[in-house]
């Protein structure tokens, strides 16, 4: 592995204890209230001003809800904030109207009003939640916290720590950064930050102790960055992807590519030295950044290769029975949109340009009368997805997890978003087992604003 560049830098006295996070009461009990607010937290290094953000009940991330499979989770959303908004709670199985997409399953909660949120957990893994309304905004001023739903039986680790990574783009003066419809973030790849956060800061660093195994939730839930992340002073393996657990625990490569909302779980032993940090780093075309330090004590000896997490449950993915359907991406800097639908009005590339709509699904932009596809409850919908732009996309479908369908004919591991780089055309399959009308949508923010949305209805 070539050796990072690491920045050097203080670890504060107080950040070796840092909690991962503190965990709300018992889901099944009285529905928590989550308060959508703004508030203030030190993002830039000491020195710099504290950033305004709206945050969920006064931090960035919000805080991770905690709950045992099987289990209901209640929340009452209160928004004590200047817009409308919702929370999607990504990747969870959900019945469609708690999905928390204003205009398809609800209608946004207004500047002081409530909601309450009431749905089943059916899987364990890792999840989030984040702001669905005006996202390109809500969600880069801090409307996103974890949600980690847990295995009847807790695997055999040391340590459990949920690694939330995000990027900011902040001003000098370490505010968030207007212009939210900033046309060429828009056409280009999304709104890049020029910080890189893990749990809300730029210090992010954990006690560990050599030998010891480390449950890793890493979840992206930057605006359009993709991370591409290493280790060093720590060895392991893919456990779970999007929540879902692999068949069978994966070595770890050496880079993991996680695109916009997706997640992996990662078990790793520590094989630092004491005395020595370990990191999570980074990559990207200037060199390695630290994501995250681990200060490592004491010693042990590592433990035997682990044992799958227990399966989820099951919906089968049928190729033989699959219907097909076909979903083209186009438009975007460098191969720009000449003609698309917008709301039934054929217009040309200018034309949206100018308000700010860049891209489209099948010569739709953003979320047209029709679905994609209309499923009966039950059946298999393979989509055949083809990006003819220069940009990769993360595309993500709610309320059901899908397969790659991978050259061979196999089914690859069950995700909710897939990364599809320029050119790229790829085959999903998914059995179509949650009624409701889902959304299926670029989760690069802007991409989605500028066009990148249809749905999907299940009878
Ligand atoms: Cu993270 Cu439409 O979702
Ligand atoms: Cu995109």
């Amino acid at each position: 592995m070539p050796q990072p560049r690491l920045s050097r830098r203080q670890i504060l006295a107080g950040m070796a204890t840092l909690p991962a996070f503190p965990s709300l009461a018992q889901a099944n009990g009285t529905p928590q209230l989550l308060r959508l607010m703004p508030s203030t937290q030190q993002i830039a290094p000491e020195g710099y001003p504290a950033t305004d953000l709206w945050t969920i009940n006064g931090r960035l991330p919000g805080e991770a809800l905690h709950a045992a499979q099987g289990d209901r989770l209640r929340v009452t959303v209160q928004n004590d904030l200047p817009q409308p908004s919702a929370l999607h709670w990504h990747g969870i199985r959900i019945q469609n109207t708690m999905d928390g997409v204003p205009g398809i399953t609800q209608d946004p909660i207004a500047p002081g009003a409530r909601f309450d949120y009431d749905f089943a957990l059916p899987d364990a893994g890792t999840y989030w939640y984040h702001s669905h309304a005006q996202a390109i905004e809500q969600v880069e001023r801090g409307l996103q916290g974890p949600l980690i739903v847990n295995e009847a039986e807790a695997p055999d680790v040391d340590q459990d720590l949920t690694l939330m990574l995000d990027d900011m783009r902040l001003t000098r003066e370490a505010a968030i950064s207007e212009g939210f419809d900033n046309g060429h973030d828009l056409s280009h790849g999304g709104r890049l930050g020029n910080v890189l956060l893990t749990n809300g800061t730029m210090q992010a660093a954990y006690p560990v102790q050599q030998g010891n195994r480390l449950r890793l939730r890493l979840i992206n839930s930057a605006n359009a960055r993709i991370f591409t992340l290493g280790l060093q002073g720590l060895r392991g393996w893919i456990m779970a992807l999007d929540g879902m657990p692999l068949p069978a625990p994966q070595n770890l490569p050496d880079r993991i590519t996680l695109a916009p909302a997706q997640r992996v779980d990662l078990f790793v032993d520590v094989t630092a030295a004491a005395g020595e940090d370990a990191f999570l780093i980074h990559f990207d075309r200037d060199g390695g950044f630290e994501q995250a330090r681990f200060l490592v004590s004491g010693a042990g000896t590592a433990r035997p290769a682990p044992p799958p997490l227990p399966p989820n449950p099951d919906f089968p993915i049928d190729l033989t029975q699959a219907r097909n359907v076909d979903l083209t991406m186009e438009g975007g800097a460098m191969a720009w949109l000449q003609k698309a639908q917008l709301d039934g009005v054929a217009l040309d590339g200018r034309a949206l340009a100018q308000i700010g709509k860049f891209w489209a699904f099948n010569g739709h932009v953003g979320r047209p009368a029709e679905p994609l596809v209309t499923a009966n409850l039950g059946e298999t919908i393979r989509v055949t997805l083809r990006n003819t732009t220069r940009w990769p996309h993360a595309m993500h479908l709610h309320g059901m997890h899908f397969a790659e369908v991978l050259p061979d004919g196999q089914l690859g591991p069950l995700r909710d978003t897939l990364l599809m780089q320029p050119g790229d055309t790829r085959d999903i399959a998914f059995q179509a087992h949650n009624p409701g009308d889902w959304l299926f949508h670029c989760h690069m923010l802007g991409h989605h604003m500028a066009g990148m949305g249809t749905w999907v209805r299940v009878l």
